[in-house]
């Protein structure tokens, strides 16, 4: 591993874009990792993509640790994110702490969870032994059937909340935060606001860094995809050729455009 929370940190304060992506087995960890991404996700996202589902709830923390040794083993570069799944973490504490080990002891460099202020305890708990964690919200998948589908979040008075989710995360000691689906504006406010990193997807171009599911950005997923997805493969010749175009994209600001973002 060379990428580090702290090569992250610098990154947002020198304005240098962050680019992640995700993978789920080991072929993949390679290829995405020689294409130069500075983290690789193990996104409960798999449920969806690997698994067939039509949301990351079933997946379980079985799941995510075999997926997660499959890509550390292909992994030289990249900081490698874990992510608890669904039911693994919001039990209590010492459930999260329990099952970030186990995605450590797979490989993992970091670990991400879904949640604002309600996570800040279990936050500050992993961060006290030792793990490096992002927080996850907006968007939330795994809360997918509370918010009624998969929708933009944060618009209107639920702007402040997401601001305040933001800062409290912060304040736990979180080394990153994921924006997902929420509109440009917002996501802009929260990067300036925050002193950590903010990786976005469908989040607009502010973000500090950009996340996309691996199968979205190579047209490979055989559902819709997100409007703030982008298909790499179009007019790349080969898989790397694509991956190393969103990293030069991302970088250079040229993604996301506009109608990869929301108002
Ligand atoms: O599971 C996942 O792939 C994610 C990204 C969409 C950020 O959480």
């Amino acid at each position: 591993m060379s990428v580090t929370v702290t090569t992250l940190k610098k990154m947002k304060d020198a304005s240098d874009k962050i680019t992640w992506i995700t993978a789920y087995d080991y072929s993949f960890a390679s290829l995405v990792d020689g294409a130069g991404i500075d983290a690789i996700l193990v996104g409960d996202s798999l449920g969806m993509v690997m698994q067939g589902h039509d949301t990351p709830v079933p997946v379980t923390i079985e799941d995510s640790v075999y997926h997660t040794q499959c890509v550390a083993r292909g992994v030289s570069n990249a900081m490698v994110v874990g992510d608890l799944p669904f039911g693994s973490y919001q039990a209590n504490k010492e459930q999260a702490y329990t099952n970030a080990v186990k995605l450590m002891q797979a490989g993992a460099h970091t670990i991400k969870l879904e949640g604002g202020e309600l996570q800040v305890e279990t936050i500050k708990f992993l961060v006290e032994r030792g793990i490096a964690v992002c927080a996850h919200i907006g968007l939330t998948p795994q809360s997918v059937h509370q918010l009624g589908g998969f929708r933009v979040q944060g618009r209107g008075d639920a702007a402040t909340r997401l601001v305040e989710d933001a800062v409290a995360i912060e304040q736990a000691g979180a080394f990153g935060v994921v924006l997902e689906a929420v509109p440009q504006a917002l996501a802009a406010e929260i990067t300036e606001r925050l002193s950590i990193p903010t990786i976005g997807i469908g989040a607009g171009p502010k973000c500090d860094g950009q996340v996309l599911v691996l199968q979205d950005m190579l047209g490979i997923y055989p559902k819709k995809s997100p409007k703030f997805s982008k298909n790499y493969m179009d007019g790349a010749h080969t898989i790397a050729n694509a991956i190393e175009t969103y990293v030069g994209e991302v970088k250079s600001s040229a993604f996301p455009a506009q109608e990869h973002s929301f108002d």
